[in-house]
């Protein structure tokens, strides 16, 4: 009977192709049956010598053969496959019982921190924010604040002076935060020039400041926080007010001794210097008897309110400036100023703040 020689061939082809344990085998057996010279290949050939009613019966026959291994290598090689999914899935499974690593979570910084708390204690007396430019030319840093040039007081700064310049005017690094009352009153001026009640400036301005110097108490780059108030009755008093609240709310401490000692700025007049009680044995705040000496303050000079296009016979004003480094020292007991900038991630973590508790003035900072 024709086609029974195919049974052999067909009972041995299934037989291998269920017996291969993986592709590489199943391609094998592929390529020796229906490969150039496979055993499939070589009757398919022989089908041209046949005799045209022998080849139609042969073809066809050959043809079922062909799609039965075809089929029966497709259907081992999906089984292969499945089985080695299912091997790697076992393999790979994660162990979600396993603790998980702890997040390494950053700190604040004590100097942003103090910046933080400076802005919460003005921002409940209603002051607003301003910044300005680290790099400042010498009429914003100088000679607009009633520094004029050769003016002893510019010595008492040790200024970066720029090779660049801004027009004709040579660019500093600002020495202080005060240039930036003069951005502001240069604004509020030309922005208000048409209105006949005038709001009142109220701002503060934290910031870098820069100044040749380096020691345990200096560093050529640090901060400073200015304010300024400018309205039509601002009074010393109103200074005295603002400055012991910030005071005793920044140090916590509600009876914190607070002493105004008239001293020297170009800036303003009358200027105080803003003492507080503190302890020198014990190094404690409060009152030891000993004083400390905080900040700089005064009321704004006429001269500096006319180089801003603003009438000191209708408006005055106080300012004030302090070294954020310095209350920061003091508030968290610090001794060596350069620790703020070493980026040593141990310190850090001892003196930084949790990112997650920011400062807020309830229940105190
Ligand atoms: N700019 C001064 C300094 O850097 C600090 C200062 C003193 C600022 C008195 C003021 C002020 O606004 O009124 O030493």
């Amino acid at each position: 009977m024709p086609g029974d020689d195919l049974l052999p061939l067909k009972t041995d082809a299934l037989a291998k192709i269920a017996a291969a344990q993986n592709p590489e085998t199943l391609d094998e057996i592929r390529v020796s049956l229906l490969g150039k010279s496979g055993a499939l290949t070589a009757r398919l050939k022989q089908l041209g010598t046949l005799a045209p009613e022998d080849k139609k019966t042969r073809g066809a026959e050959l043809n079922v053969l062909k799609t039965t291994l075809t089929d029966a290598l497709a259907a081992r090689r999906e089984t292969l496959d499945q089985a080695a999914l299912t091997a790697r899935l076992a393999a790979e499974k994660i162990d979600i019982s396993a603790p998980p690593r702890p997040e390494p979570l950053g700190a604040i910084h004590p100097i942003s921190r103090t910046m933080e708390e400076i802005a919460t204690i003005f921002g409940a007396q209603n002051f607003a924010i301003k910044d300005g430019p680290d790099i400042e030319d010498d009429w914003y840093n100088f000679s607009a604040l009633n520094i004029p040039a050769h003016h002893p007081a510019r010595a008492m700064m040790d200024t970066f002076y720029l090779n660049a310049s801004h027009g004709n005017r040579p660019a500093v690094l600002r020495t202080h935060t005060s240039p930036v009352q003069i951005r502001t009153m240069l604004e509020w001026a030309r922005l208000h020039a048409t209105l006949t009640e005038k709001p009142p400036i109220r701002i503060i301005v934290p910031g870098r400041t820069f100044r040749a110097d380096h020691d345990a108490t200096h560093s050529p780059m640090f901060h400073q926080c200015e304010g300024l108030v400018i309205g039509k009755d601002i009074t010393l008093a109103h200074l005295k007010g603002c400055l012991i609240d910030f005071l005793r709310a920044f140090f916590a401490r509600p009876d914190l001794p607070v002493r105004f000692r008239a001293s020297y700025f170009p800036f303003t007049e009358p200027s105080m210097e803003v003492d507080i009680g503190w302890n020198k044995k014990t190094g404690e705040l409060g009152g030891g008897g000993d004083w400390l000496e905080i900040l700089g303050s005064g009321m704004v000079h006429p001269n500096v309110l006319a180089n801003c296009g603003i009438d000191p016979r209708e408006f005055q004003g106080f300012a004030f400036g302090m070294g954020i480094e310095r209350i920061t020292m003091l508030k968290h007991g610090i001794s060596d100023l350069r620790l703020f900038y070493e980026s040593d991630i141990r310190w850090l973590k001892h003196y930084g703040f949790s990112p997650l508790a920011p400062a807020t003035l309830h229940e105190g900072l």
